[in-house]
């Protein structure tokens, strides 16, 4: 059995732009129905949880310019605010929401992710990502990005102030005797006083330990740094790599990881991005594919932009016709997705390089019919020894019915998905198996 969780790769955003199936998008920007939705459907499904990404650009490393952006509705609300709505209309699925560690006051976040434990009954998780683009620490004062791996130390030290606070109040704390008025006992709430290399806080917490006291942490970062801090805070993790021998190298890494930082390898879930091609049956499916390849192809733009975004370079400086240029050590940005590209792209051309990766967002290539998708799922985990995939398509009611109502009962004819939830807190639910 493994754990299922989809990642809205847009945020609180826009999906599908001017595309079939997305519904109505005029109607629908900044609206939560959508997402209502999904949360309720993948519930139904029995989903693990539904990873909201964010970040505070509008992304302008392409071309130099905002066009292909606002063209395509590459727009973000802010996640957080989602969260209780998303918690409103389900009872068990975990919510994670991304903040920047860079950015973010880490008093501030304490204090909001235990508020939003309560608000949705100790289901929230929180991604913690450092941010990669110039453009959102400008919009934060400062000049430009902090250099990639001091990100991640900054990151490791806010994590640690963020516990802190999380544990200003002891266990037992919150005493609530009306009969001797005592609502709390002051003397197990203490000052953290956490001075840092970075950051500091006083503490306490002037706010009451939500139901999991400390949120579900997720972590993507990809790179040695990256795993790092995943491997001593997160209790999921979210990796995107291509192949099927890169995602193995990636669980038994963590492992090796989790093992140094003094926890278990299954102390944290490592998920495998991918984005299913399902149809009625397999011809179906691979015509599908097909389909969306020649889409891909006739069009390297949407790839081309993204690749800037994550990498902080502008690709459309890049000559389609000739290898990659050597980017090793150049991008501020994703790291380890500059790195897995240049792997992949090898001695090919740049256009040869989104050919080949012209399917989807993921790590493998998954197409067929609901059942064939549930039996690739099963052998590639079993190959893997991962706990499991995270969701990236398109976010449209079309694609999530194809998932919940498909291929999650194919999965579970098999026993390879959770046909319930033993409890109502995200972490218990996520640590079960
Ligand atoms: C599934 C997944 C989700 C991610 N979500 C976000 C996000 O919401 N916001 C963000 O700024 N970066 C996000 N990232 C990027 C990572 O935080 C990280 O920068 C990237 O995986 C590269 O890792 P590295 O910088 O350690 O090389 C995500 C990455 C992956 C694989």
């Amino acid at each position: 059995m493994f754990h299922m969780g989809w990642f809205l790769h847009y945020g609180f955003g826009v999906y599908g732009w001017n595309q079939q199936w997305s519904g109505n998008v005029a109607a629908d920007v900044g609206q939560p129905g959508l997402f209502k939705d999904m949360a309720t459907s993948l519930e139904r499904a029995g989903f693990d949880y539904m990873m909201i990404e964010d970040s505070s650009v509008v992304p302008d490393v392409y071309q130099g310019s905002l066009e292909f952006s606002l063209r395509n509705g590459v727009v973000r609300h802010d996640p957080m605010a989602l969260v209780p709505l998303l918690a409103g209309v389900t009872s068990r699925i975990g919510i994670i929401a991304t903040a920047a560690t860079t950015f973010y006051p880490p008093f501030l976040a304490a204090r909001l992710f235990t508020t939003l434990d309560h608000l949705t009954d100790g289901r929230v998780g929180l991604n913690l990502v450092t941010a990669s683009p110039h453009a959102a620490a400008q919009n934060y004062g400062y000049e430009k990005h902090f250099e990639h791996d001091l990100r991640y130390e900054m990151a490791d030290e806010w994590m640690d102030l963020v516990t802190a606070l999380w544990e200003s109040w002891e266990p037992g704390a919150l005493v609530l005797d009306e009969d001797n008025h005592v609502f709390a006992d002051h003397t197990k709430i203490h000052p953290i006083n956490f001075e840092g290399r970075f950051y500091k806080s006083r503490g306490p917490l002037n706010t009451v330990p939500g139901p999991q006291r400390r949120p579900v942490i997720c972590q993507a970062g990809g790179s040695p740094a990256g795993r790092d801090v995943a491997a001593k805070h997160a209790d999921t993790v979210v990796a995107l790599v291509s192949g099927i021998e890169a995602m193995k190298e990636y669980r038994d890494d963590m492992s090796a990881r989790l093992i140094a930082h003094g926890r278990k390898p299954s102390d944290a879930k490592v998920l495998f991005l991918v984005s299913p091609v399902l149809a009625d049956t397999d011809e179906d499916a691979k015509v599908k594919l097909e389909r969306q390849k020649a889409a891909q192809v006739a069009n390297f733009e949407p790839a081309l932009a993204g690749l800037s975004y994550t990498s902080g370079m502008d690709f459309s400086t890049f000559d389609l016709d000739a290898p990659l240029p050597d980017l090793t050590g150049k991008s501020n940005g994703h790291q380890s997705m500059v790195a897995d590209l240049q792997r992949v792209a090898g001695a090919k051309t740049l256009r040869q390089t989104l050919t080949d990766k012209a399917s989807g967002i993921g790590s493998i290539q998954i197409v067929g019919s609901p059942d064939s998708v549930a039996v690739q799922m099963g052998e590639i985990m079993e190959y893997v020894g991962g706990d499991g995939f995270l969701i990236g398509s398109e976010v449209t009611r079309k694609n999530i019915t194809e998932v919940a109502d498909g291929l999650a009962p194919a999965l579970r004819r098999r026993g390879l998905m959770r046909s319930g939830y033993s409890s109502a807190l995200f972490r218990e639910n996520l640590m079960e198996f």
